[in-house]
């Protein structure tokens, strides 16, 4: 046997065993007559011990001669440690050393193989191999493991399908950039990489599967950020015959069942908040409800006041944080610059104290009364001791900057726990986005998305079209967006007024989705469905913000892998055998 153990799994309870473990040198400690080994596996750490005047002489010669990650197998006694540990598993024992037999050597590591290690992100990345021989980053493979297993057999208990859907598809125009990928059989013609299965799983439900799910890659071509990875993982699912609370009961069955098996934690049913209301009082779409300080619309009592700024804005609006109206000048200004800075945009920032003795002060006191400030105070709900942060201007922009400063104000007072959790379904976003730039719709969620039944005669008039309601669905948790589905037209019709409304001619949308309409006439049943980001599913779950963490082998944030080196020039041979001349703009 090359091991009868692993380096976790020895407790004193074994002591005088005789046993085999196999693993890699973590550390060596020498104190000339006395050598210690910590020998690691996935499982764990175990100490050897060697002394010298016992056992072979050879083995402290041995030991010595032992790098760090060198590889090891080693026989030995286990036995009672002098000093122990409790913080370690096997702290207990240690293994009395009767043999060793080198395995491989290796170069010393370029960074420390321990939890906290010494090596920085880009090093680490280039050197992944090594990176997930660390404990925090093969615990989040683990973790995902787990979830994917829990996933999988949650879905499969509940009648769900996993079937494979191809990797090689046909490329459509909606959403975000296709990755490409060219066909040597057939010059200058080529595939896409599924942005997600989509088509397919309704393509699925036309046949008769009923109930899809698959835990699947998916590829996108958009500018890359801690959430965002070209090359992400989705749990893709669709089923027949179901209304929307079909479809967020089971999902939300799926995710409390995460929840209670993972972390021990359970729920009661999700908040739902439209779309309009996540707007209107987080400025978000997928707004962290951890905390409060929802917004707080002032035009009412802060209009007319003859303050420029206010007067002629669409909207004022704020939020207050609690026990704050102590903020110094130097805070006041650093969160005025925060709001400035071009991620953000606004224009600046209006503040008014209330102090603890209950009077005002106020960056626009020129402009406003103690009593104008204190019904404004009265607007906020607020307290002696409150500090209210004010901005102005176009509606939509306004809310967006000051869900910026909202999180901003989160994350300083250590509202955002990463150990909390806050889910909860955003519903009825609209179904069509214009865009100023392109002068055009677009589908918010996708093309498929179904209108919200009440609002669907309003798709025959083209001045409605933005007030139309998607029957379409995000899950949201922690502010990030974990999951997103939609009911999906089923109705050839109804699918045609669609892309019309998203400015496809007959001709384009037969050659774009000709064969997905092709099989809606043959029966399509109602259908619906929903796919989670299974990245930032488990990210969440490992309380983390990146999702590089839980992925084996990610790409940098200029979409590179450092490690292997992709993306690279291809051989002249390679393109030619493609058709393929490059004209490249350095
Ligand atoms: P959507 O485009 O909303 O829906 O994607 C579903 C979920 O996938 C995750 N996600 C990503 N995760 C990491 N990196 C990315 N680049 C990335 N892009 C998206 C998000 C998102 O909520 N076919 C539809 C689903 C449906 O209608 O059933 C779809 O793909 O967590």
């Amino acid at each position: 046997m090359f091991r009868t153990h692993t380096c976790g799994e020895l407790r004193l309870s074994d002591a005088g065993k005789e046993v085999t473990l196999a693993g890699w040198v973590q550390r060596i400690r020498d104190k000339g007559s006395l050598v210690w080994i910590d020998l690691r596996d996935r499982y764990g750490i175990t100490q050897l011990f060697l002394q010298e005047g016992t056992g072979d002489p050879k083995l402290m010669e041995q030991a010595r001669s032992f790098g760090r990650e060198f590889v090891i197998q080693v026989k030995g006694t286990v036995i009672e440690r002098e000093s122990k540990n409790p913080n370690m598993p096997t702290g207990e024992i240690e293994l009395r050393v009767s043999h060793f037999t080198l395995l491989n050597v290796s170069k010393t590591p370029p960074f420390t193989i321990e939890d906290m290690s010494d090596g920085g992100d880009d090093l680490r990345m280039k050197y992944r191999y090594l990176d997930l021989r660390r404990n925090p980053v093969r615990s989040n493979i683990e973790l995902r493991h787990r979830m994917a297993m829990l996933v999988r057999n949650y879905m499969s208990d509940h009648d769900f399908l996993e079937i494979e859907t191809p990797m090689l598809i046909k490329s459509t125009p909606e959403g975000a950039r296709d990755f490409v990928v060219p066909s040597r059989m057939n010059p200058g013609e080529f595939y896409a990489l599924p942005q997600s299965p989509q088509q397919y799983k309704q393509l699925l439900m036309v046949a008769g599967m009923d109930r899809y799910f698959q835990i699947v890659r998916c590829f996108r071509d958009e500018d890359l950020r801690a959430d965002r990875q070209p090359e992400f993982t989705q749990i893709d699912c669709e089923m027949s015959f179901v209304e929307q609370d079909d479809v967020l009961d089971m999902f939300e069955g799926l995710t409390k069942h995460l929840f209670k098996e993972v972390k021990g934690l359970s729920f009661d049913n999700f908040p739902r908040m439209t779309w309009h209301d996540a707007m209107k009082y987080y400025g978000s779409d997928k707004p962290d409800i951890r905390f409060g300080m929802k917004f707080v619309e002032l035009n009412e009592v802060a209009q007319g006041k003859g303050f420029g700024l206010f007067d002629n804005a669409e909207l004022v609006v704020g939020i207050c944080a609690e026990g704050c109206s102590e903020y110094t000048r130097k805070q006041l200004d650093a969160l005025t610059e925060f709001v400035k800075r071009p991620q953000v945009g606004a224009g600046g920032m209006v503040y008014i104290k209330y102090n603890s003795d209950g009077t005002f002060k106020s960056s626009v006191d020129k402009f406003f009364s103690p009593d104008d400030l204190k019904r404004m105070a009265e607007k906020f709900n607020a307290k002696p001791g409150d500090l209210m942060l004010i901005l102005c201007g176009e509606a939509m922009k306004t809310r967006k900057q000051l869900n910026e400063l909202r999180l901003e104000m989160g994350n300083q007072l250590g509202l955002r726990k990463p150990d909390e959790y806050a889910p909860l379904w955003v519903i009825d976003f609209p179904l069509l986005e214009w865009d100023e730039e392109t002068q055009r719709f677009y589908a918010m969620h996708h093309p498929f998305t179904a209108p919200n039944p009440e609002d669907e005669a309003l798709i025959d008039d083209p001045s409605k079209w933005g007030d139309i309601r998607a029957n379409a669905y995000d899950i949201v948790m922690n502010g990030v967006e974990v999951g997103g589905g939609s009911i999906r037209i089923h109705n050839r019709d109804l699918q045609n007024k669609m892309f019309h409304a998203l400015g496809f001619t007959d001709e384009k949308a037969q050659e774009q989705f000709g064969f997905l309409m092709g099989a809606f006439e043959y029966g399509a049943p109602p259908h619906a469905g929903l796919a989670f980001g299974f990245d930032r599913l488990c990210s969440l779950f490992g309380g983390c913000e990146t999702i590089r963490d839980f992925i084996a082998f990610p790409k940098n944030n200029s979409g590179r892998d450092v490690m292997s080196g992709s993306p690279s020039p291809i051989a002249q041979e390679q393109l030619d055998e493609l058709q393929i001349t490059l004209n490249v703009k350095s």
